[in-house]
């Protein structure tokens, strides 16, 4: 969902990232990026709006969640925290964690000037600041869950913190999207490499030599395998159509891949 961001020059390249790594690159890219980000996609954001990705489906139409009011929420990756104020105004009690500093910022900034404000704190969905059983709903909208390489640690925290019964909801880039070119063009409707290959996307600082941004790709049986190891029972995957008018373009998201391939995964899972 970052496709678009600006970065200083960068080659790109595909090769093993460990968790260490790929944190060191993506907690200061998202730093770097804030406030573009907020800049270009705030006002479809919404400060008090809650959308699953670049179609634009709301929580509100798509209800993944199940109920909130009156449960205890974690948003990870929560960014400025917009998902979570909605559910905040819904009456359930939101709290986010992201990596970046600079988004948190961001969500206070919004705090202030909506009045709904979401606690906040600064950490790693690999490692989650919270008593294990202490939520009823955990999730995130395109937050942490492809940045992560230690993706079973991330998916073990989320069912450790959550109560029996209580509902993981995330979304993700869909996977089979690795397939094509990140372009929002006619290009990006022509595969160009193998969808089971899940050697990360990296970007290198040309002049530091440094990694920069790392992505993460699992595959749709790789992660109902992992929910499942993690003691979830999947419930839902939503796979959002591109809507009818909608012309946004968002990175590689636009209605002309959107109205063929999905752009977007919304998994629901319930802790068993
Ligand atoms: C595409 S933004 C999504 C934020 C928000 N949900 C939204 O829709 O705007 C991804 C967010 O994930 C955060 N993130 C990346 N890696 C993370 C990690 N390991 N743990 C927690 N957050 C992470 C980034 O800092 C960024 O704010």
């Amino acid at each position: 969902m970052d496709a678009d961001q600006p970065q200083p020059p960068v080659r790109v390249e595909r090769r093993p990232v460990d968790e260490a790594e790929s944190r060191r690159a993506n907690g200061p890219d998202w730093d770097r990026y804030a406030d573009e980000y907020q800049a270009t996609h705030g006002e479809f954001l919404g400060d008090v709006g809650f959308v699953w990705g670049p179609e634009g489906l709301t929580e509100a139409e798509a209800r993944v969640l199940g109920p909130v009011a009156d449960r205890d929420v974690l948003e990870v990756g929560s960014g400025a925290g917009q998902c979570s104020r909605w559910v905040r105004a819904q009456g359930g009690r939101a709290i986010g964690l992201d990596l970046s500093f600079r988004q948190l910022q961001h969500s206070r900034r919004i705090d202030l000037g909506s009045g709904v404000g979401v606690p906040s704190v600064l950490g790693t969905a690999t490692h989650l600041p919270f008593a294990d059983a202490s939520f009823d709903v955990v999730f995130s909208s395109f937050g942490a869950l492809q940045f992560v390489s230690d993706i079973d640690l991330a998916v073990g925290e989320a069912a450790r913190v959550l109560r029996p019964g209580g509902r993981f909801a995330f979304s993700i880039t869909h996977p089979t999207r690795w397939m094509f070119p990140d372009d929002p063009g006619e290009e990006g409707l022509v595969a160009s490499q193998s969808y089971w290959d899940r050697t990360p996307y990296v970007e290198v600082d040309d002049e530091t030599g440094r990694v920069s941004y790392v992505e993460h790709h699992r595959t749709l049986g790789d992660w109902v395998a992992l929910l499942a190891d993690a003691g979830f029972a999947l419930m839902r995957l939503v796979e959002p159509e591109w809507p009818e008018g909608h012309e946004r373009v968002w990175g590689g998201w636009s209605g002309t891949r959107g109205r063929f391939t999905p752009g977007t995964a919304i998994f629901a899972a319930d802790l068993r």
